[in-house]
């Protein structure tokens, strides 16, 4: 299977109220198969459903008398400064989405003055993604495989391109239950430019690449990858306490709190409720990175307010990708951007630091 382009190469701003509104008309111009592996999740979604509704087990205190007209969104991960305390997740073959593919996500984080992620499923070279980041700074997420020697090639790719942190992902070691995917005979499109030198050129299904591929992951992989690249390791996925205090203990440079947007454990929490616990845990040792389910600026608001340094946006991404190439990428940042904003006003705090700081509401 090829990249199925729903149109031509349209880079234009995108018009929607809200995410809701995105996702729905996204799904009336990727094609079915396509847009049902992104918009699914395992089994039943109903880990998926709850990271967004999780979101409303908290208030927000609103206070009037702080005087702030315009907060300030600014932050910084890792030592990289970003315009807002929101990144591009990894995610898999942007050539779903748009023609441009990873080159669009990459141009429009980039325009909204953050921090790209490419998977190593994605369709494009790391080579042709930095280009379009021109200088942004860019994470690459590793699948690790069972070939050390393919591991090492990724990760010098990595470095060879200004890659400033590895994003390694450890719960995907094998192929949750996508009952989508499974009834379209979805395969992965091609090229995943990554791959190339493994040989692989056959259309395949994720769970075929998985089994393929990935091996176990353990403690004593994370400290490779550190040997091998030298740069910071984060290691995403992460949905427990004692797995965020293991990874930290063998040298990770920050935890991703995510359970992959509910698409891997289906009857698990959802992304938000273990949030904070993992994050008084970890106990400030190292940054926490927050993704799964985030549909609103509250949700950011809360989010951080629980414990996460920044946030990661999956789905709604690849949603303003499809509508309008990489000037819809950054109509979903200026939406978040907005509402982020408005829910700060509100709450009467002026900046990242302060919201970190903020006490939530919760009624029972
Ligand atoms: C993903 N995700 C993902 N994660 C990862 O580490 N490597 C990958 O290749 C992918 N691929 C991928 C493809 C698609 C289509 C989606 C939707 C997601 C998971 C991703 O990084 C992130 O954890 C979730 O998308 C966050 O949830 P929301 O924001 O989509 O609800
Ligand atoms: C996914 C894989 C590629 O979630 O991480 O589809």
């Amino acid at each position: 299977m090829q990249f199925k382009y729903h149109s031509p190469q349209n880079e234009k701003e995108i018009s929607f109220i809200n995410i809701s509104e995105l996702q729905k008309a996204s799904g009336r111009i990727i094609p079915r198969d396509s847009f049902d592996y992104i918009r699914s999740g395992a089994g039943d979604e109903i880990t998926m459903q709850r990271n967004t509704t999780s979101f409303n087990t908290k208030e927000i205190y609103p206070r009037t008398f702080a005087g702030i007209k315009t907060p300030d969104l600014h932050t910084s991960v890792l030592g990289i400064p970003i315009s807002l305390p929101i990144i591009t997740a990894p995610m898999a073959a942007h050539g779903l989405a748009h023609i441009s593919a990873e080159s669009g996500t990459a141009k429009g984080t980039a325009a909204a003055g953050s921090i790209m992620s490419i998977s190593t499923y994605s369709n494009q070279t790391l080579e042709k993604i930095a280009a379009a980041g021109n200088g942004a700074p860019q994470w690459f997420q590793l699948y690790l495989s069972k070939d050390d020697g393919f591991n090492r090639h990724l990760l010098e790719e990595a470095v060879k391109n200004n890659i400033k942190a590895i994003i390694l992902t450890v719960d995907a070691t094998i192929n949750g239950n996508r009952e989508a995917d499974m009834r379209n005979r979805f395969t992965m499109p091609l090229p995943l430019a990554n791959l190339k030198k493994t040989g692989q050129n056959k259309a395949l299904s994720l769970e075929q690449i998985f089994d393929n591929f990935l091996p176990n992951i353990t403690l004593k992989d994370l400290s490779k990858i550190i040997s091998f690249s030298k740069l910071p390791l984060i290691v995403k996925g992460i949905q427990n306490p004692q797995d965020a205090l293991q990874a930290v203990s063998a040298g990770a440079s920050a935890i991703w709190v995510s359970n992959h947007g509910g698409r891997q454990l289906d009857g698990g929490p959802a992304s938000f409720e273990v949030l904070e616990e993992i994050a008084a845990t970890v106990n400030h040792r190292v940054p926490i990175i927050f993704d799964s389910g985030i549909r609103r600026g509250q949700h950011i608001f809360k989010a951080l307010a629980s414990g996460a340094d920044i946030t990661a946006i999956g789905r709604p991404l690849l949603y303003g990708l499809a509508q309008g190439g990489w000037r819809g990428v950054k109509d979903v940042y200026d939406f978040f951007a907005r509402e982020l904003s408005m829910v700060m006003q509100l709450a009467g705090t002026p900046d990242i630091e302060a919201v970190k700081k903020a006490p939530l509401f919760t009624a029972h």
